[in-house]
């Protein structure tokens, strides 16, 4: 049986409405689509609420949002289970606690009441859909949605199967996310961490080496890529930072003139264990940097910055 078409979308079913939850409500409230949400906590209206005040001058100012969060509002509704709130839903994101176990157990759910030519993605940064699917009716509709936090403002969402997803669904859930706005790649082997996650952790491991070591400071090699290289990567991956190094040789060119000197760096890379005494020298260096800026002061500026710099990058391809 054919999935729904994406136009045929309207209703978001969002089941956990917590950091992640909470942020893709307003993404889809901001695209024009009615959120059935549910969350056992009875914070959750007002959490709900708070956050999306919180969202919703951001996706204004990018112009995601055309209208005022009280109109976008009017098309969320809360509910009291996993169950009810898939009911209607024209598809399903997942985004309760990282727990094995109720992943399983609301995923169950959500399968038994869900038409099966809707599909069920999964914000989870750590599990497989092929862990998660073991116990569904309908296992080939299961997906990781894999978003970036705050999924309202970046954009990446990677889509990642399991052993008994169609190939279908995948193609469906990456079609879905970039015609909603969001920009999904296809994760096509089940790994920890997926891709973005694994690549900010390669660069992480080598950051806490250089620190270690003693050849920058933590405020130097934050620099060092704040400053640097991050500019570049906003702008695209390193494949074709690279490639444009490269001159008008381009890759190969970069591969065969610089190539055996970074196999060369790669060997000398380290793989810091994370000691006490690790932790403590890059505690203190972050406080160094911070010097007297707040909490509050650094996510403000980090926030506008990113604004502009969504703004910059909307429309690059
Ligand atoms: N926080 C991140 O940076 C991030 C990024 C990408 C993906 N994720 C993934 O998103 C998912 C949610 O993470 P989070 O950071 O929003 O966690 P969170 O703790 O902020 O939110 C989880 C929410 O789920 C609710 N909940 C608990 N039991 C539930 C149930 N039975 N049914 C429905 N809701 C229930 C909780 O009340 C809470 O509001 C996780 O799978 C996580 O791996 C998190």
């Amino acid at each position: 049986m054919p999935f729904i078409t994406h136009e045929a979308v309207k209703t978001i079913g969002i089941v956990g409405a917590g950091t992640i939850g909470s942020s893709w409500a307003a993404w889809f409230l901001a695209r024009g689509l009615k959120v059935r949400l549910t969350d056992p906590s009875p914070a959750t209206p007002e959490l709900v609420r708070t956050y999306l005040e919180g969202a919703w001058p951001a996706l204004r100012q990018l112009g995601v949002a055309h209208e005022t969060l009280e109109q976008a509002a009017s098309r969320l509704s809360f509910h009291a289970s996993a169950a009810e709130a898939a009911t209607g839903a024209d598809f399903v994101q997942e985004s309760a606690p990282e727990r094995a176990a109720i992943k399983q157990a609301l995923l169950k759910e959500i399968d038994a009441v869900l038409p099966p030519d809707r599909v069920i993605a999964s914000s989870t940064s750590g599990f497989g859909a092929t862990e998660m699917q073991a116990e569904m009716r309908e296992p080939q509709r299961l997906v990781v949605g894999h978003p970036f936090n705050p999924p309202h403002l970046i954009p990446l969402v990677e889509v990642v199967g399991g052993g008994r997803t169609s190939e279908a669904a995948v193609q469906w859930a990456i079609a879905f996310y970039n015609h909603v706005g969001k920009r999904a790649i296809h994760v096509r082997k089940e790994v920890p961490g997926h891709i973005a996650n694994r690549l900010q952790a390669a660069l992480w491991r080598e950051a806490l080496h250089l620190v270690q070591e003693g050849v920058g400071s933590v405020d130097d090699v934050d620099a060092a890529i704040a400053y640097g290289p991050g500019l570049r990567w906003a702008v695209m991956g390193p494949h074709l930072t690279f490639h444009l190094a490269g001159g008008k040789g381009g890759m190969a060119h970069f591969f065969d003139h610089l190539g055996p000197n970074v196999e060369k760096w790669w060997a000398d890379l380290g793989t810091p264990l994370i000691t006490p005494e690790l932790r403590d020298l890059i505690v203190g260096g972050v406080d160094e940097e911070i010097g007297d800026r707040s909490y509050e002061e650094l996510v403000e500026q980090r926030d506008q910055t990113l604004l502009r710099v969504l703004a910059a990058t909307a429309k690059r391809e």
